[in-house]
């Protein structure tokens, strides 16, 4: 596991050819030894954001992968697809795949085994939703998804875990730096794969610097953030 600052943007379902190629090649001069860029834009957009980023460091990523290589499933796109366009990295567990497509924590160590044996560096989300948190249950909640979502073959090299609590995505809300540290500490600890550990949920460039200097928190995983380029180098340049 390097030392460097893992800077990840998942663009979500948001990005025509028309308007990415700018904001991309924006990221072009973002390589920096003190963080590492990847960039999750939608599947139809991935082989031209590795084009745009030829020469850079920035690396890409999917945002969900099938479990099967190939197959008579319509619509899915696999990890070896996803390899074979460049990929590096892909995005399983997401709390939105989670909620919207009925994903389980076994669907998802599927999906990271598919990854990893495709060749992938798997980002598996985690992350407590906000009735579990008032319940007192986010400890419990992590702990499980963790136990249940990261396959046996999962290693510092092949894995990073996103901690990404519901309530904080998209809303504006950032976790707290003591619940930050709390639960980046307890996957660290429950966890027997020493991968990196990324926080998600409202990352922007005024707050990224306190959340990336935290113990335990090995990056940021941002979503809306990551779709202005000026915004999402600023996050980077706070690692
Ligand atoms: P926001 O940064 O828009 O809150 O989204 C976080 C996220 O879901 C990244 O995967």
């Amino acid at each position: 596991m390097s030392a460097a600052k893992l800077i990840v943007g998942n663009w979500k379902m948001n990005g025509l050819l028309s308007d990415s190629q700018p904001r991309v090649e924006a990221l072009k001069s973002a390589a920096s030894g003190k963080f590492e860029m990847v960039l999750c834009p939608p599947a139809t957009l991935v082989q031209a954001c590795g084009w745009w980023l030829k020469g850079s460091a920035v690396k890409t990523g999917g945002q969900d992968c099938h479990a099967q290589p190939s197959g008579a499933f319509t619509g899915n796109v696999s990890a070896q697809m996803l390899k074979d366009i460049g990929c590096a990295y892909v995005i399983v567990g997401h709390s939105e795949r989670r909620q919207y497509h009925k994903e389980t924590s076994a669907d998802v160590a599927e999906k990271a085994k598919a990854a990893h044996a495709a060749g992938l560096v798997a980002i598996i989300c985690i992350g407590e939703t906000d009735e579990e948190r008032t319940a007192g249950r986010a400890n419990d909640v992590v702990s499980k998804q963790l136990a249940e979502s990261v396959p046996a073959g999962a290693t510092p090299e092949n894995t990073v875990i996103a901690y990404e609590p519901v309530w904080a995505i998209g809303t504006g809300k950032v976790a707290s730096t003591d619940d930050i540290k709390g639960i980046h500490a307890l996957i660290r600890d429950k966890s027997a794969v020493k991968a990196k550990i990324l926080y998600g949920g409202s990352v922007k460039g005024s707050n990224a610097a306190e959340i990336l200097h935290l113990p335990n928190v090995d990056g940021v995983l941002v979503g809306g953030a990551s779709l202005k380029a000026e915004e999402f180098l600023a996050i980077a340049s706070a690692a």
